[in-house]
Formats: structure tokens, sequence, C-alpha cells
């Protein structure tokens, strides 16, 4: 009895170290408490905060308070769990989200403070938040309004110097993330700095709370047929989105996935995206494939476009077997239709003496 009871023992302690992770012991009875706690934040309007902290259990469920009010989920405020991990996402910070976060695990607490400055209008380098999955890239890209600018680049206020893992121009990348690689980074040009958070998630990321809702898009069932449009003319092809998490969107052309440029403008916002084209030439036409994604599926439409303009010149003419009465003429179809069939070619002809022609 007492082998058994040993060896039972030793099987128990084997599973707790084989449960171990991340330095947190799973299996002891210990009433449920917070072990990392939140941190005070700082940020301006417009950014997306996130509070972590860490509890001694798997599986739990937190409470959080805003000014000792229950907070209520939504689009712009997310509670996420990645293991022992819980995190609250206020996106697109107002001055209203201001005030004291607590996060509430059984008996303990933690509380931290977000404080949210107006955000500088007179800016030269605007930095956006992001989230990637652990061990991709991250890129931050600074706009300057300025030319040739000193910029300079900091993690949580430190100035970052080129390495391996950094490679920096007008971009910070930052190559295969690690959670430690979530914190705030900025880039300063002369006494000004924009921040931004980088936001690194688990592979296995459970999102709690929301239900995950396959991409959907509602497109106009004008769509269904071609756009035609004359050249020189403008085009818009629009879509409506739904889903959660908000699915993330991709214009594509040709295999080749479309940018934001002066010809062509890209407006996506989290429930609708448009994709004007100006000034509209013959090769501007051609299937748009829009794709919706989220972690729950995609959905693709595919917008057809036909710009009509005048064809291009035969190609490849040869004449051939020339005598006093006739010759051969050989040409292929021009490289261009003009967007419609061409149904038939004139050929002129002339007296070498004369000016005016025949059919
Ligand atoms: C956590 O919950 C999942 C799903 O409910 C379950 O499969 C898993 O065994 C739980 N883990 C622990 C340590 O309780
Ligand atoms: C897209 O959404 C807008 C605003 O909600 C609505 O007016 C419009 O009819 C929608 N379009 C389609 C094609 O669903």
């Amino acid at each position: 009895f007492l082998t058994f009871f040993c060896l039972l023992f030793s099987f128990f302690v084997y599973f707790c170290a084989g449960a171990e992770h991340e330095s947190v012991l799973c299996c002891s009875e210990e009433n449920l408490r917070i072990i990392v706690p939140l941190e005070d934040i700082d940020t301006q309007e417009k950014s997306t905060v996130s509070f972590s902290c860490k509890v001694n259990r798997l599986n739990a469920t937190l409470k959080w308070l805003k000014a000792g009010e229950e907070v209520s989920f939504s689009k712009f405020v997310v509670y996420r769990v990645d293991k022992h991990k819980h995190t609250l996402t206020v996106k697109d910070c107002t001055l209203a989200d201001e005030g004291e976060y607590t996060a509430v695990a059984g008996d303990s607490k933690s509380t931290a403070e977000l404080v949210i400055s107006e955000a500088p209008t007179d800016f030269s380098v605007h930095l956006k938040d992001q989230t990637i999955t652990e061990f991709e890239d991250a890129e931050f890209t600074c706009k300057l309004t300025k030319e040739k600018a000193n910029v300079k680049w900091y993690r949580n206020g430190r100035e970052i110097r080129e390495g391996p893992r950094y490679s920096i121009i007008c971009t910070l990348r930052i190559k295969e993330c690690r959670p430690d690689d979530e914190c705030e980074y900025a880039c300063g040009v002369d006494e000004k700095r924009s921040r931004a958070r980088l936001f690194v998630e688990g592979e296995l990321l459970q999102v709690l709370l929301y239900d995950i809702e396959e991409p959907k898009l509602d497109v106009d069932s004008s769509y269904s047929n071609n756009v035609v449009v004359m050249a020189g003319e403008v085009f818009k092809l629009e879509a409506n989105v739904t889903g959660r998490p908000i699915p993330s969107l991709v214009w594509t052309k040709e295999e080749k996935e479309l940018e934001d440029t002066a010809k062509i403008e890209i407006k996506s916002s989290d429930f609708h995206t448009t994709l004007i084209n100006k000034d509209s030439l013959r090769r501007d036409g051609g299937a748009f494939t829009l794709t919706a994604s989220n972690p729950g599926g995609f959905a693709k439409f595919t917008f057809n476009v036909k710009v009509l303009d005048r064809p291009g010149p035969p190609d490849s003419l040869t004449v051939t077997d020339v005598t006093a009465e006739k010759c051969v003429l050989n040409w292929l179809h021009p490289t261009h239709d003009g967007g419609a069939k061409i149904e038939y070619f004139i050929i002129q002809r002339r007296e070498t003496s004369r000016l005016t022609r025949f059919k």
C-alpha cells in the first residue's frame, strides 16, 4: 500500500511539474489571486491600450471595474484571456475612458490608472498601435511631413539602437516578436514624439465574452453586373462588412494586393470599405477581389470593371507579295481591345500620287 501511495504521490508531483508554465503553479489549492498586477497607462486620445494582469490559476474569469462600477464589454472594450494572462483592451480611447480600472480575482484586486492626454494637432510624425501574433515581425512606420528629419526611435522611453533584432530607417522593424516586446514604442523628431503600443498575442488565444462570427460582405446588387465606365471617368466599388472579431479587409487585383495610392483610394472602416479609381484608363479595368477574414473564416466578392476606350492599333502589320495589282497584308489583334469585342477592321488604300483615300 505504501508503495502504491508513493507511486501515486510521485505521479502527482510529476503531473504538477509537467503542467507548470510561465513559472505559475497550477495544481495548488490556493485561492484565486492576482500575481502580476495591472500597470498605470499614460496615453493619447484615439490610441488603443491594454491593462494586463496574471492570476495563479487557469480558466479563471475576472471582474473588471472602472471607478468602482462594473465594466460593460463592447466593440471598444474587449476582455481576453490567454492562459494566466487577463487583458482588458480599450480601443480608440476618448477622454471619457480616463479613470481607475480594477481587476477583481476572488478576494484579490489590482488597480491602475488610465491617463489620456489630448492628441497634439501639429504633429509631424504619427504611429499607430498594432497587435500581432507571437513570432511575427512587427513594423512601425512614421509618416513624416518634413523631409530629412532626424528620426529617433524609443522603446519604453529609451532610445533604440539598430541591432540584430531592430532594423531602422523610417520604419522600425522588430523581428520575431516575443511577449516581452509588448510595450510602448515611440518615434521622435527633434523634441516631438509620437507613441504607439505593440500588443503581442500568444498563438493559443482564447477569446472570451463574444462569439466568433464569420465575415459577411454585403454588396449592392448592381455590382453583380459588370461596372462599365468610359475612359477618364471615376469608378467606385464598395461593400459593407460584418463579423466578429472585426474582419481584416484586403483588396486584390490579379493576385496583387492593392494599396491606397494617389490613383486608387482605398478607405476602410470597421464595417465598410470603398475603392475609388480616378481618371480610369483601359488597363485599370479587370477583376477586383475584396476578401474579409477573421478567425471565423473569410468572405470574398469579385467586382468586374470594364473601362471603355478606343481600341489600340493592330499589331505586327506585314506586307508581302507586292505586285502591281495586289499585295498580302497580315496583322494581329491589337493588345488592347478597348473593352469590347473587335468585330471588323477597316483597310484604306490611296494612290501614292494622291491625298484622297479609297476604301
Ligand atoms: C480549462 O477549460 C477547458 C475547457 O473548458 C478544459 O478543457 C481544461 O481542462 C480546463 N483546464 C483546467 C486546468 O482546468
Ligand atoms: C451598407 O450600410 C449602410 C449603412 O448602414 C446602408 O445604408 C446600406 O444600405 C448598406 N448597403 C448594403 C449593400 O447592404
